[in-house]
């Protein structure tokens, strides 16, 4: 464990910003990846009442947010003296470039410059995907520090944008193996919650009412499911609940936790199958998982059971890592950096940045 990292060690630190959607995050971390602090300010009260992310809204809350959470983050790093001088102990600070909401990544963006600029530091932009596949890396101080994951290993990403099964040759370079053809897990997840009206986001909602309810209540469709097809699909799942819902128009408490348990066994099973097949079709022994689907205990208990079985080592975020942190770009930022990876103020968001070119420079042109 710990990575040789020129710029940023065990005594230059890192300070990342993440706004792509509806948390404003900021995280500083030690070039080990041992996480000195991580402050997320949320938002989810201010877009339950509209049923998702209004992204408006989500800007001018980023606004209100991003230099208290950045303030936050170094005061519990312990950067903050009255002074100022502790700052001196930053190497760089990284920043969510894209994929996201651009009103939103544009507030973190100009936080990001503003204090690199200030401070005369490295500017690093980070691809919000490849910090959800880098989280698996950081180290939670104070919590039972694990092996950092190996490289090579497969990957599966599932957030509430993307799903993916990616081959990781080496820590930056990446495969995709197969994508969803339509909605995201994580989507998947939120849609269902909105037809069954559970509030906003639906994930961990469905997760929690699921504990209750019976996984085969319901058989709802796994799509796809010829063997080595690595592609997913969800939006089959989601017609399936809105008939069944058509059917069944008033659910008691517990038909309700049946058939969320049914709609998480589905997703999940999907999830699994195809990421058990990607595994074995490239003989790979180790299995990451990121995003924020990754905090769904169902899919954490079924890959850990499927992967002791087979002889498989799995490398799972800590909770507070899956879902929207800044941590995990201080992370991936930190990786970047090492290589040499530095953007310069001509950074600018991208609401749009394809997984296949994750791994491009960032600055304007590219
Ligand atoms: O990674 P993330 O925080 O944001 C994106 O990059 O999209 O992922 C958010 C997604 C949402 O769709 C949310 O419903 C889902 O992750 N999620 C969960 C759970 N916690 C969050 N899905 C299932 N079970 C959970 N416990
Ligand atoms: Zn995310």
């Amino acid at each position: 464990m710990g990575q040789a990292i020129p710029e940023v060690n065990e005594t230059r630190y890192l300070l990342a910003i993440e706004s792509s959607c509806d948390e404003t995050a900021a995280a500083v971390i030690r070039g080990d990846f041992h996480v000195l602090s991580n402050v997320i300010a949320s938002q989810i009260a201010v877009h339950a009442a509209f049923g998702g992310v209004v992204p408006e809204l989500a800007s001018r809350h980023h606004i209100v947010n991003v230099l208290p959470v950045v303030r936050e983050s170094l005061v519990q790093a312990a950067l903050v003296d009255p002074s100022f001088e502790g700052l001196a102990s930053l190497g760089g600070v990284a920043v969510t470039a894209g994929p996201g909401l651009v009103g939103s990544l544009m507030i973190g963006l100009q936080a990001a410059k503003a204090l690199a600029w200030g401070l005369n530091l490295p500017l690093i932009g980070v691809n919000h995907l490849e910090a959800h596949l880098e989280a698996a890396f950081a180290r939670l101080t104070g919590s039972d520090v694990g092996e950092a994951p190996p490289v090579p290993h497969l990957a599966l990403l599932v957030s509430g944008g993307h799903s993916m099964i990616l081959d990781v040759r080496a820590r930056g370079q990446y495969e995709i193996l197969g994508s969803t053809r339509d909605d995201a897990a994580g989507e998947a997840f939120d849609k269902v919650a909105k037809m069954l009206d559970l509030g906003y986001p639906g994930g961990p909602i469905i997760s929690r009412l699921a504990v209750a309810g019976d996984p085969t209540a319901v058989r709802f469709p796994r799509a796809m499911r010829r063997h080595g097809e690595l592609d997913m699909s969800f939006s089959g799942l989601k017609t399936a609940v809105r008939l069944y819902l058509k059917d069944h128009p008033k659910l008691s408490q517990q038909h309700k936790a049946d058939v969320c348990a049914s709609v998480q066994e589905a997703i999940v099973d999907s999830l699994v199958t195809k990421t058990l097949d990607a595994m074995k079709l490239r003989a790979r022994k180790a299995l990451v998982l990121g995003g924020g689907v990754a905090a769904n205990p169902r899919l954490r208990e079924r890959l850990a059971a499927a992967c002791q079985e087979r002889g498989l080592s799995l490398f799972v975020p800590e909770m507070a890592l899956c879902t929207d942190n800044a941590a995990m770009v201080a992370v991936a930022g930190a990786r970047r950096l090492a290589e040499g990876r530095i953007d310069g103020m001509a950074l600018d968001a991208r609401a749009r940045w394809r997984p296949e070119q994750m791994f491009t420079p960032l600055s304007l042109g590219s």
